[in-house]
């Protein structure tokens, strides 16, 4: 069910376990939550190396609280291995955040088009979609939310994207 903490938890925890790193890691949860994706990822691999450091905006144990934005301009990026975005809509600002700050590593994430497949406004100007063009027709950009991330992650570098994805949920990752 959309919204719920960890549905599809089987596609989010097997594209980590193929991507993560081989050795001992640390890794941002910057969407943590409870970290349900992670402790299952270690209870799989049976791996005692990975580290977390999560962020939630709730107070939930193994986290910072706060918004997320903040803690990406502020701390130290160079520290983790990994960044996790598991996010419930689309971590556009974060991962705006995480390319200005030129961080090198590998990032997860979770890509999920809500209300009526909404995109945010600010990822679909970066393909020159206005506010006229919006307004106009909604839901027409429902089904290019995912191709113009897509892109959006190209320009900005990324030269391949792993995913698992159905319908209008999409788990990727890449390394940049
Ligand atoms: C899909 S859940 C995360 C599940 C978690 N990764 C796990 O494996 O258990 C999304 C979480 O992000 C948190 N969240 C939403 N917006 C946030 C923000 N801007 N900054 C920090 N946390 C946020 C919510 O409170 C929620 O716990």
């Amino acid at each position: 069910m959309l919204g719920t903490d960890n549905s599809l938890l089987d596609a989010k925890v097997q594209l980590r376990i193929d991507h993560m790193p081989k050795g001992a890691f640390i890794v941002l949860d910057a969407f943590g939550g409870y970290g349900k994706t992670w402790e299952e990822v270690a209870t799989r691999t049976g791996r005692k190396d990975i580290h977390r450091m999560g962020i939630d905006a709730e107070q939930r144990p193994g986290c910072v609280q706060g918004d997320n934005r903040k803690w990406l301009k502020g701390i130290d990026l160079s520290r983790f291995d990994v960044i996790d975005l598991d996010a419930y809509g689309i971590p556009f600002d974060q991962m705006e955040i995480i390319f200005r700050r030129k961080y090198t590593g590998i990032v997860f994430f979770t890509f999920i088009q809500l209300v009526m497949g909404m995109c945010p406004a600010k990822l679909l100007k970066t393909a020159g979609v206005t506010k006229e063009m919006r307004h106009k027709c909604p839901t027409l950009w429902s089904h290019v939310g995912w191709m113009i991330w897509l892109d959006w992650l190209a320009s900005n570098g990324v030269k391949q994207v792993y995913h698992r994805s159905k319908f209008r949920k999409h788990y990727g990752c890449f390394e940049i």
